[in-house]
């Protein structure tokens, strides 16, 4: 196949062959395996070889990615992929993300995308509104959770950098103390890597864990900031532990960095959305007092990866950090956001159309729907697992994961851990559902995560149903 301008007559084919495949797809996804076929690792493994010196041909080469890369993929889009924290995507939000790579523009600057920028503009208020937060905060898009705590906690630097009177942005961290940064155990890997890539390091991070589980010890909290003695420092909570989903004190800890002259970052990747629901609101009060405070899109909203947000108080820190201007750059005109100055990428897709689509189409009332009924059913799980003999329920479920163990009588305390772990590997191997092990409280222990539109009580109910039958054979050939 030669130069892509004499391709241009496949293009209809192309989508075509895309549209059909994808709509068999969707229709059968609910009955599909959640972890794919168990050819997937020789499937994805099938897609090795030299780069072609003459192409394939378009045609040759879609046609391939839709089937046989159909037999590598997980079935993550599907109800009952619950590992990691796994949202899918809704109807309207698939559309628009179709719709983004078709118009395929940057979301860099007003002028190089009115619609991106202006829907950007849009999508920020909406969701400010849809998880109570201040309307006069900041904020930008992201590629997800990671990205926004890199993003919120670059603005958190600049501000210590400035308490310090310098410009960190401008002027780096040398001639600096090490900043300061106090946590709970519940704090989430994504964090220690925007850490390392700010500069400020992971290492130093004080994790102020009370219990085995990481609980915040809010006692050492205020002890160790009063240490501080003024000087400005980082604490960082977590809203959605990502083992149990648990929540530290979030309005306690408000409370603390107001009087200890402290900075307060929430990762709410996906335990921001606890404040759609008045169930579950109070798990995360207090959000509103921070600073700081991100999510995630591709989990709980529901868009299609990669997509997150990032809220700060004081925007003129966003800028501060990166608003990097070029001479082939614009100014910026009042009411015409130029959204690569707020965040880390210059060139940025268009993300903010999913994120406006699925908003639009289904409101506040149908996310509020959507998380309430995860929620009742991680409550049906947790239910399940307690009514049990062979399970055991580490927590109680107060949001959308359900942290448990499988526990059968006889199984000496010091084996359940290897026995876990294999019965973790079947999960996997098996892949009807999905999910993976984690260790919580210092036991080895799985942990679904219900996030998906899709979801019902048929689909969490196989979540016992094959875990009991993979662990015949499993304890008693330890
Ligand atoms: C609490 C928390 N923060 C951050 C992240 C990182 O999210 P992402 O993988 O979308 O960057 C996760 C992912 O599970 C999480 O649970």
């Amino acid at each position: 196949m030669p130069d892509p301008l004499e391709d241009r007559e496949s293009l209809n084919a192309l989508l075509l062959k895309v549209y059909e495949t994808a709509r068999e797809y969707t229709a059968r996804v609910d009955q599909l395996p959640a972890g794919g076929g168990a050819r997937r690792d020789q499937a994805a493994d099938e897609f090795g070889g030299d780069l072609p010196e003459n192409g394939n041909g378009s045609l040759q080469t879609i046609h391939q990615l839709v089937t046989r890369g159909q037999e590598a993929a997980t079935n993550s889009s599907g109800p009952r992929f619950f590992h990691f924290v796994t949202g899918g995507s809704t109807p309207a939000a698939v559309a628009a993300d179709w719709w983004v790579s078709t118009i395929d523009n940057n979301a860099g600057l007003w002028v190089s995308s009115p619609l991106a920028s202006k829907i950007e503009q849009v999508a920020i208020e909406w969701l400010k509104d849809l998880f109570h937060l201040p309307s006069g905060w900041s904020g930008v898009l992201t590629t997800g959770a990671t990205m926004s705590n890199f993003t919120a906690l670059g603005a958190a630097r600049q501000w210590w950098g400035q308490e310090h009177g310098t410009d960190i942005a401008k002027n780096g961290t040398a001639g600096l103390p090490a900043v300061p940064v106090l946590t709970s155990g519940y704090v989430h890997a994504s964090v220690k890597k925007a850490l390392s890539m700010l500069g400020i390091g992971h290492n130093t991070v004080r994790m102020l864990g009370g219990d085995a589980a990481g609980r915040l010890d809010l006692a050492t909290l205020d002890r160790e900031l009063r240490a501080l003695d003024g000087a400005p420092a980082i604490v960082i909570a977590t809203a959605g532990e990502v083992n149990a989903g648990g929540f530290d004190p979030i309005a306690a800890m408000a409370e603390l960095a107001r009087r200890h002259h402290a900075w307060l970052h929430v990762d709410g990747a996906f335990g921001l959305f606890a404040r759609l629901s008045p169930i579950t609101s109070d798990l995360a009060t207090g959000i509103e007092l921070a600073d700081s405070v991100i999510a995630d899109g591709h989990k709980w909203l529901n868009v299609p990866y990669d997509c997150g947000f990032a809220f700060v108080r004081d925007g003129r820190l966003l800028n501060a950090v990166f608003g990097m201007g070029a001479p082939y750059f614009p100014a910026t005109e009042v009411d015409h956001p130029d959204f690569l100055y707020l965040g880390p990428e210059m060139s940025r897709r268009a993300r903010s159309l999913t994120v406006w689509a699925t908003l639009a189409a289904y409101g506040r009332s149908g996310y509020r729907a959507m998380v309430e009924r995860h929620v009742s059913l991680a409550q049906r799980l947790g239910k399940q697992i307690r009514a049990s003999s062979d399970f055991e329920l580490l927590e109680d479920p107060q949001l959308n994961v359900v942290c448990f163990r499988y526990h059968p009588k006889g199984v000496d305390e010091a084996e359940l851990d290897d026995v876990n772990r294999r019965l973790g590997q079947s999960i996997i191997a098996d892949g009807r559902v999905y999910f993976g092990t984690t260790v919580y409280g210092g036991k080895v222990a799985f942990r679904p995560a219900i996030s998906n539109w899709r979801t019902t009580e048929r689909d969490v109910d196989v979540v016992l149903k094959v875990t009991r039958e993979l662990s015949e054979g499993i304890a008693t050939a330890v």
